[in-house]
């Protein structure tokens, strides 16, 4: 194992102070015969946790692999991940969550920790292995049919009641289907404009209302993925306000970019739940500020050129992700004052950890050294050429960012030196 001196940088943007990393720790002592990283200038951070993550191994390695997307989320300052479950075959049993976890542990570079279908091939049907997946390796504690919603009322509070006995969570994807068919992007004037089939707000608000409803009934724990409307940060306040044990994650693209993008027909704008208005970007960010939204999460979803470049309308939804999450969130949370670096730690870092069951990330000794080293001042131009995800499909490309991740350890060991993985 290897011995830190990480020298002159500032925890949470504060006074800088020289970091040991030792036997995998945050350590206090002799430094003697530690490699010297200068990290004058660096914001220190724990590292990042993303709660929503698609990796797409098994199934479409040509879209991404664990290995690639754990690439990708190490370049961006995270160190631990969570696997969405719509891969093929689709992550619903203990052998296939523990197939995704073990290709985690081989990459090395961030934790993996597979999500388990909530339902059977994700058809929503019937309940999948619950309890298997989460006593096999892998340790599962976060269920989601993502990509899909959890339609059926009873089989979604069977869900929640069944989570329980393990401290599990329910992650739903907020779509009322019967509203969203043939839907193209967010419903409204630009919708109207281009003459698209819109996917209504109240699409994920009735489902958010059902499901806080069901889970203060039977006291269970629900998380909400890609919060994206104003109508459901208000929903989600109410359910917090009266008790009930709901958190919620809203995405980077989601607080920065808008639907009139749609307006470009350039399909990497295309993404499930959709943009939505300067009205929604507004009250998303003002709830993530307040606390009502818990967690930024990526939702990181690699697609192959050729499903995505291809017209708006055949075009699969998704947005790469992980490499670009905290300089948008810097931009959106930070740069307008609604944010600093502690309260961007706890969205990106504790609260996402918490949510999933993992232990308390923190910059103290004794800590796992599990952080990551930020410049606040680089600016940089993503370029997708350059990405080390196995896909393309980045709606930041050309597009000048603030903050870069320059380091990121994992438990000690340096997966992100001078901005470049170390393998
Ligand atoms: O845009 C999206 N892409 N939203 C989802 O819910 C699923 C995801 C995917 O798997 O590509």
């Amino acid at each position: 194992m290897s011995t830190w001196l990480i020298k002159g940088v500032a925890p949470y943007g504060g006074d800088p102070v020289d970091l040991l990393v030792a036997d995998g720790v945050i350590a206090e002592g002799s430094a003697a015969g530690a490699q010297v990283l200068d990290a004058a200038g660096l914001v220190a951070l724990p590292g990042l946790v993303d709660l929503h993550t698609h990796l797409r191994e098994p199934g479409r390695e040509d879209a991404e692999t664990v290995q690639t997307g754990s690439r990708a989320a190490a370049l961006g300052g995270y160190t631990a991940v969570h696997a969405m479950a719509n891969t093929d075959p689709v992550a619903d049993t203990a052998g296939v969550v523990e197939q995704v976890w073990r290709l985690g542990r081989e990459a090395g570079l961030v934790d993996v920790r597979p999500v388990g279908a909530v339902t059977v091939g994700l058809r929503g049907e019937r309940l999948a292995e619950l309890g298997a997946m989460a006593d096999s390796a892998a340790r599962v504690r976060v269920f989601s049919d993502d990509g899909m919603a959890v339609h059926d009322p009873q089989l979604m509070r069977r869900a929640l009641e069944y989570v329980k006995a393990f401290g599990g969570v329910v992650a739903q994807h907020a779509e009322e289907p019967r509203l969203t068919e043939g839907a193209q992007m967010n419903e409204g004037v630009v919708a109207a404009r281009l003459g698209l089939t819109g996917w209504p707000a109240a699409a994920e608000e009735a489902m958010i209302a059902r499901d806080v409803l069901l889970a203060a009934h039977v006291g269970s724990r629900l998380h909400v993925c890609h919060v994206s409307t104003a109508g459901s940060v208000d929903i989600l306040r109410w359910a917090k306000a009266k008790g009930t044990r709901v958190t919620a994650e809203v995405t980077p693209h989601h607080l920065l970019l808008t639907d009139d993008l749609a307006a470009t027909y350039d399909p990497v704008y295309k993404v499930n739940p959709p943009l939505r208005t300067a009205q929604d970007v507004a009250a998303l960010r003002a709830g993530l500020a307040d606390g009502t939204i818990d967690a930024i999460a990526t939702d990181h979803a690699p697609h192959a050129l050729e499903d995505k470049e291809t017209e708006w309308g055949a075009a699969r939804p998704g947005m790469l992700g992980l490499e670009t999450a905290l300089s948008v969130a810097v931009l959106a949370m930070r740069e307008t004052g609604l944010l600093d670096w502690r309260g961007l730690a706890e969205r990106m870092s504790a609260a996402p950890a918490r949510i999933g069951g993992l232990p308390a990330p923190g910059l103290v000794v004794g800590a796992p050294a599990s952080l990551t080293l930020v410049d606040p001042a680089a600016r940089w131009t993503p370029d997708p050429a350059a990405s080390a995800s196995r896909s393309r499909n980045t709606p930041y490309a050309g597009r000048e960012l603030p903050a870069r991740v320059v380091a990121t350890f994992l438990r000690g060991e340096p997966t992100v030196l001078d901005g470049k993985a170390t393998r």
